[in-house]
């Protein structure tokens, strides 16, 4: 099993999605979604992500499986209603045994608000990239609240789109208090 990181944008509350879709509409944040998770330093191999069914089906039917990454899906139904070359797995510490890391670069968890719950507890989870909004968006899935294991190693400039700010930081598992 290899370490993973977490890629989320959450609002000023932690809020992440509304009514199964993203309560809003930032270029900047998937254009920085994408080249965060399709960049690879060896080009024989991709990024996995790992999703929740929902976030899964929250996803324009024109970008899924989302292209040049090898996309996973956490359900409890099985894989029957999947494309063939989407994988399937019944929990994550199920999804993180079936990843063939020889392939496989790094690894993401996407979402949604389920199973970023889980993969925030997991003792393999090492990095988030986070996209913070400000503002409330009046969300009903959320971000848990980000343990103290996790600090901030960087941060990026403040960026404006249609009014809503937002910014990118990262955090790393804390070397010396991080291994739980
Ligand atoms: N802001 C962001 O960065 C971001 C990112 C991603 C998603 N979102 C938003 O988040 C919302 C969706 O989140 P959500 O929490 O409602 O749903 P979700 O986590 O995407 O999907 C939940 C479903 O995934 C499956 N699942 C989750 N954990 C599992 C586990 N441990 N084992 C087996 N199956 C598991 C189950 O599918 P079955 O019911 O099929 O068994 C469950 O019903 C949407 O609004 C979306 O837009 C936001």
């Amino acid at each position: 099993m290899r370490p993973f990181s977490i890629i989320v944008a959450f609002d000023s509350k932690n809020g992440i999605g509304k009514n199964g879709q993203l309560p809003w509409g930032l270029s900047g944040d998937l254009k920085h979604f994408k080249e965060i998770t399709t960049t690879v330093s060896n080009p024989s191999k991709k990024n996995a992500l790992i999703m929740g069914r929902k976030t899964w089906e929250s996803l324009p039917l024109r970008f899924r499986p989302l292209p040049g990454r090898i996309n996973l899906v956490l359900t409890k139904d099985g894989p029957i209603n999947f494309p063939s070359e989407v994988l399937v797995a019944q929990g994550l510490e199920d999804a993180l045994n079936k990843l063939n890391l020889d392939v496989i670069e790094n690894v993401f968890v996407i979402g949604g608000a389920q199973v970023y719950a889980k993969a925030m507890e997991h003792p393999y989870c090492e990095k988030l990239y986070v996209t913070h909004v400000q503002g409330d968006y009046s969300c009903d899935v959320f971000f848990p609240a980000i343990s103290k294991l996790f600090i901030p190693v960087s941060a990026s400039e403040e960026y404006q789109e249609s009014g809503i700010h937002f910014h990118f930081t990262q955090y790393c598992r804390d070397v010396i208090y991080g291994v739980s």
